[in-house]
């Protein structure tokens, strides 16, 4: 890393929805691309809010759903950002329902999104670096180092075999 690299401490999101009946598949349970899209958008906010520029989805990893969401209920994303390369970054993001009326909440899902901030000409430019301090931030910027190089590979794989 160069030495001259600002370190800026990213604040973490916390933001709130409800599932619309719009948001339903045919099971009546929210439709899982309705909740990557608020997921994607909690990564662009917490991501564009640290880097003080615009950051696009460059990949989405690693996600699992482990419990549905059901109309009515509260959704709740947790965002914060696990990993920092040069020009891009991860994101994790975390999603829980929440019952409004029993107040029982549930962990939903989670997923690492890659995130590369822009200039003005749509060309990848350099991320400050965030402190990573504590043992649960080095777990989590391991944890998603990890994934970046397996989607990396991934990528390569990809392209060779297009070629
Ligand atoms: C993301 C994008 C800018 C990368 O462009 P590129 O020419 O491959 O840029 P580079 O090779 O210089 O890579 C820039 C950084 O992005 C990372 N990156 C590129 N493609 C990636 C991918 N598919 N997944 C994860 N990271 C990726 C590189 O590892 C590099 O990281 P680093 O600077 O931290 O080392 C380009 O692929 C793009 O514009 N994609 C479309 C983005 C978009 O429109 N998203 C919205 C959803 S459609």
């Amino acid at each position: 890393m160069e030495r001259t690299r600002e370190i800026r401490r990213a604040e973490p999101l916390e933001t709130f929805e409800v599932v619309f009946p719009q948001d339903l598949n045919p099971m009546n349970t929210m439709f899982g691309g309705a909740v990557v899209a608020l997921m994607d958008k909690a990564a662009g906010i917490v991501v564009s809010r640290w880097a003080r520029r615009v950051a696009v989805t460059a990949s989405i990893d690693a996600i699992q759903f482990l419990t549905p969401l059901r109309q009515g209920q509260m959704i709740e994303i947790h965002a914060q950002v696990a990993y920092v390369g040069k020009s891009s970054c991860m994101a994790r993001v975390q999603v829980w329902g929440n019952d409004i009326g029993s107040g029982d909440r549930h962990f939903c899902c989670e997923g690492f999104f890659t995130m590369v901030s822009m200039d003005s000409n749509f060309r990848p430019v350099a991320l400050p670096m965030i402190p990573v301090e504590t043992e649960e931030e080095k777990q989590l910027w391991d944890y998603a180092r990890h994934i970046k190089q397996a989607m990396l590979e991934r990528r390569e794989q990809a392209r060779q075999m297009a070629e």
